[in-house]
């Protein structure tokens, strides 16, 4: 397909997904325009000043003068801007009523009037809450059973999506596996990244409820799944749901410490297990859907995360990883 010609905007590009998804855009030939609040900085976002196809608006999505500008002549729009994770909504809850919301829907609205042909909703596997069955699976037909502000902002958004049809804009839902892996601007409030951080670093880490379930994905291949979305044909994704992910990569959390331990094997008696029994998020996710219907599959897993991690943070590649920047919360 010829993607020159082709603009896409993405929301939240300065954060941790969107700024390795716009390496990814760019790479494949497409305009890309980016609109952030830079809330966490501009980190994201330096390495690309300066390449041709990229255009960066400083701006809010609750906005309508910033969005304007920034959906003028758009094809696609991957819409990633919010208040992430449970704590940050929890601590922020106007915040996150506000952008994740309000000023999702104004996007969806203005980018309708502007005739976009794609929008994609970076939505989350959280949605799932605790899945019924603890031996089992879930799949994108299983109840959706939000259990914080932030994923209850999520599945709002997406059943407004899914249940809105229109002629000349689709929409397509992506449920994000928790993410994992190097970006221009790291996060370190994430379970693989935060982990392998304090081990590298020789901190005592403290692990609550090893045994609840989470599936995990690398934010190159969430990244590349986005486009996938993007450019695959309405009959295959239009108004529907998609978890991203490998099914290969759920694990327990004391899963997680032991591949990390495989890295760095000096560091066993800096992990303390702290019991607990009840954990209102417990979800061991499918991804066949996704596979069979996109063709896509996960290249990277956890234990690549965490050697990047490893590498970046002895390298001094991240020089001070304990910093605020690093965390949404
Ligand atoms: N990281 C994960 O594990 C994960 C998992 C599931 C879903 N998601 C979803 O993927 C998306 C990206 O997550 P991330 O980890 O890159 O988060 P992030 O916090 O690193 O990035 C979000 C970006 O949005 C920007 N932003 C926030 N409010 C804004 C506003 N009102 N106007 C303009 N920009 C605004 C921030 O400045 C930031 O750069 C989010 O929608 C998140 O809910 C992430």
């Amino acid at each position: 397909m010829n993607t020159l010609q082709k603009t896409i905007l993405v929301t939240g590009g300065a954060g941790y997904i969107g700024s390795v998804l716009v390496d990814q855009l760019l790479d494949r030939g497409y305009l890309v325009r980016v609109i952030d609040s830079l809330k966490f900085g501009d980190r994201g976002l330096r390495g690309y000043v300066g390449i041709p196809g990229f255009e960066f608006i400083k701006g809010d999505i609750t906005s309508s003068d910033s969005l304007a500008p920034a959906l003028n002549g758009v094809d696609s729009v991957v819409h990633l801007a919010a208040i992430v994770g449970d704590p940050a909504c929890k601590k922020y809850p106007e915040a996150a009523v506000r952008t994740n919301k309000e000023g999702s829907e104004l996007l969806y609205l203005m980018a309708l009037e502007q005739k976009v042909r794609r929008f994609i909703f970076a939505s989350t596997c959280s949605n799932y809450g605790k899945m019924p069955d603890p031996d089992g699976y879930v799949d994108e037909t299983s109840p959706l059973a939000p259990v914080s502000l932030y994923a209850e902002l999520k599945v709002d958004f997406e059943q407004h999506l899914l249940a809105t049809r229109h002629d000349n804009m689709t929409s397509v839902c992506l449920r994000f596996a928790t993410a994992h892996g190097m970006s221009p601007r790291p996060r370190f409030d994430l379970t693989v990244n935060e982990f392998t951080r304090d081990l590298v670093l020789g901190k005592r880490l403290e692990i609550y409820g090893e045994q609840f379930w989470r599936p995990y994905c690398h934010t190159q291949d969430l990244s590349r799944a986005i486009i996938m979305a993007m450019e695959a044909d309405n009959d295959i994704v239009a108004y529907q749901a998609f978890n991203v992910g490998s099914t290969e990569e759920n694990y327990k959390k004391g899963t997680l410490v032991e591949i990390i331990l495989g890295e760095l094997p000096e560091m066993r008696e800096k992990v303390h297990y702290v019991e607990r029994t009840e954990d209102p998020r417990d979800y061991r996710v499918d991804f066949s859907k996704i596979k069979n219907n996109l063709g896509f599959d996960a290249k990277m897993k956890v234990i690549d995360g965490v050697r990047e991690y490893i590498d970046a943070i002895r390298n001094g590649i991240i020089e001070d990883p304990e910093s605020n920047q690093y965390s949404n919360i």
